[in-house]
């Protein structure tokens, strides 16, 4: 079986979580796009870890891969490990494998990237780690692979053919090229640790399905940093989307059995760009503290506002979800009345779906319900039968309005406060 889970806002809609629960009834789990500007939080048992590039089912000790869409820092991955390491939940070679044709983020692509974000007149915002420029030079087919870091001849001639063009574009733009220089160097000490982890992840897949094993595949970011399907120019550099796995890992969309969309009850954007939401002062505000909307990676504060239902709504056609999960509902407790946005109105006219521009969405106004809102804390609520009238209300409307069965509400950051409806998420044994 292939379940495939993205993101259906702007990232951080708590994917992670999900993952790690969705890991229990799964055999191989698989990071496909991005690099370490995802920042996945897993939460089980009290212990809190904050993944970069490790897949989310970590914390079961089922096998884990990342397929050669992900752009790949080894040395944010060796913090990482070592971070695993102390927590006794580090993944041997039998436990993750990662694709040889996988680009390496170099340390020239971080600093051009940080030093364009500086220069630009009207910034990205990205989170300067250096994706799109590792991206640039995946399609401009002047990457460095891992197949190429983990043989030393092969990186060492890459290196004489790509790296004096990218120093002195650093030098150019004002950076240090001798510490970019030094900072490559200590990647080749990285190779003995990486070799034995090298596979190919689209045959292990493959391999695993015709197995009649359960995949799990999981996207970073969100659907609406997609690309091409995103908000550009204030978008990632990869397909964040369910289509953009299949392609990542060599599989045809007819292997998929579930997509899976991961809805937070609320909306948030860190970065520039269009949040037709998006609200200052104090519910905003309210929001950003109740709901820890801050950067898990930068410390950035996330901008929040009421859910953006034209938004979900173009999130289910791109993606063809089957299932929705609703996370953070939790957040929206104690408000008299929560809000939704039903539709945009523009130039005199009210429509239900976002217009294809960045340049519209950031002309539309959006026009809201309001629902009754909820006092009691559900954080401890284990069933959705524990959830008051108001909050089953509001989890029902998102469905009707989207027409997507809503199979899992997430209430607390906790693997465990996780509610199924009846159905239970596809690919998942629970309920
Ligand atoms: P980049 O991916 O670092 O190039 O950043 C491009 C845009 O995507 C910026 O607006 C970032 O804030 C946003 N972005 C990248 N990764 C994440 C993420 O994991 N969560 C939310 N936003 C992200």
């Amino acid at each position: 079986m292939l379940s495939i889970v993205t993101g259906a806002q702007f990232g951080d809609e708590g994917k992670g979580k999900l993952v790690d629960r969705m890991t229990a009834d799964a055999d191989i789990v698989v990071r496909y796009q991005g690099g370490d500007n995802a920042g996945h939080t897993v939460v089980a048992g009290g212990t809190e870890i904050k993944l970069r590039l490790v897949p989310s089912g970590v914390l079961h000790g089922k096998r884990l891969l990342i397929g050669p869409g992900v752009v790949f820092n080894p040395s944010v991955w060796a913090e990482e490990m070592e971070m695993l390491a102390d927590a006794g939940v580090a993944p041997g070679p039998d436990r993750l494998g990662i694709d040889a044709k996988t680009s390496v983020l170099m340390p020239y692509h971080r600093e051009l990237d940080r030093l364009q974000e500086e220069q630009r007149e009207d910034a990205i915002s990205t989170t300067k780690r250096g994706i799109g420029f590792a991206y640039q030079d995946k399609v401009g087919r002047d990457e460095i692979r891992v197949e190429h870091l983990v043989d030393p001849d092969r990186f060492g001639r890459q290196l004489e053919r790509i790296l004096p063009d990218r120093l002195d574009r650093v030098e150019r733009m004002g950076g240090d090229p001798d510490a970019v220089r030094e900072e490559v160097e200590e990647y080749r000490d990285l190779a003995a640790d990486l070799a034995p982890h090298v596979t190919d992840v689209s045959r292990e897949v493959h391999e695993a399905l015709d197995d009649d094993r359960h995949v799990l595949v999981e996207g970073a970011q969100g659907t609406f940093l997609d690309v091409l399907h995103g908000t550009q120019k204030y978008v990632t550099s990869s397909h964040t989307t369910v289509g953009g796995a299949c392609a990542a890992l060599g599989v045809g969309p007819r292997r998929v059995d579930n997509s899976i969309g991961v809805l937070k009850a609320y909306i948030t954007r860190v970065g520039s760009g269009p949040l037709p939401t998006g609200l200052e002062g104090e519910t905003g505000d309210r929001l950003r503290e109740q709901g820890d909307e801050f950067g898990t990676n930068t410390g950035r504060p996330r901008r929040c506002g009421w859910l953006d239902l034209p938004l979900a709504r173009k999130a289910i056609r791109l993606n063809g979800y089957s299932a929705l999960a609703l996370t953070k509902l939790d957040i929206l407790s104690g408000f008299d009345t929560v809000k939704v946005c039903t539709g945009y109105r523009a130039d005199g006219t009210e429509t239900a779906y976002p217009p294809e521009t960045t340049r519209d969405l950031e002309q539309v106004e959006p026009v809201y319900e309001e629902l009754p809102g909820w006092s009691a804390d559900i954080t401890a609520a284990s069933s959705i039968d524990d959830l008051p009238d108001a909050a089953l209300q509001y989890v029902e409307h998102v469905e009707s309005e989207l027409g997507v069965p809503v199979t899992a509400v997430s209430v607390g950051p906790d693997r465990d406060q996780t509610l199924f409806r009846e159905q239970g998420l596809p690919g998942s044994d629970a309920p």
